[in-house]
């Protein structure tokens, strides 16, 4: 009787692995050819460039000065631009707009909990913080435009 069951619980683990994944043109997304330039070039970047921005210093004529959000506007324009970087990690990796092969969803999910990482430094008002975890973002970008974006030009 135990062995029966055994089968049985076997055989349904076999149909469930065997299920074909769900076709994308199955799902609610509406992804189309040009998908991840747009997200780049319309979320991405700009989200990217409020955090960098806002990080580190600057040398200039009149000495060394610091990047880092003085008011609670800029540190809230910080934290709105970590959680789109966050959520893009998401949109990514979308059915049909996410490579089937290499790691393109392991850097994806890198700019999911590397936005979180510099969400928390922005809500700390931790300017510290904010360099360091804006350092870790510009390494995941170009782990990956390594890796796909062929023609990448030096720069992330
Ligand atoms: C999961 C992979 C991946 C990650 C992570 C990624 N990119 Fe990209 N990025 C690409 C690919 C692929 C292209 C080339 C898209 C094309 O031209 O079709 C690209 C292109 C770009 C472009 C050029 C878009 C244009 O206008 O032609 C910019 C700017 C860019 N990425 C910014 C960023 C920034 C900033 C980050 C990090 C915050 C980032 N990307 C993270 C894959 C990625």
């Amino acid at each position: 009787m135990r062995l029966v069951t055994a089968a049985v619980l076997f055989a349904a683990g076999l149909l469930t692995a065997c299920a074909p994944a769900p076709e994308p043109a199955a799902l609610p997304f509406k992804t189309g050819p040009g998908d991840i330039e747009y997200l780049m070039h319309y979320v991405l970047e700009p989200a990217a460039e409020t955090i960098w921005d806002s990080a580190g210093s600057v040398i200039t004529e009149d000495g060394e000065e610091t990047l880092h959000p003085t008011t609670e506007e800029g540190w809230i324009a910080v934290e709105h631009a970590a959680a789109v970087i966050s959520e893009s990690g998401n949109l990514l990796m979308i059915p049909g707009r996410a490579p089937t092969a290499g790691d393109w969803i392991e850097y994806s999910q890198g700019l999911v909990d590397t936005g979180k990482t510099v969400l928390a430094a922005a809500q700390a008002r931790d300017h510290e913080a904010l360099f360091e975890t804006g350092g870790h973002l510009y390494n995941v970008c170009v782990a990956c435009h390594q890796v796909y974006w062929r023609e990448a030009p030096q720069r992330p």
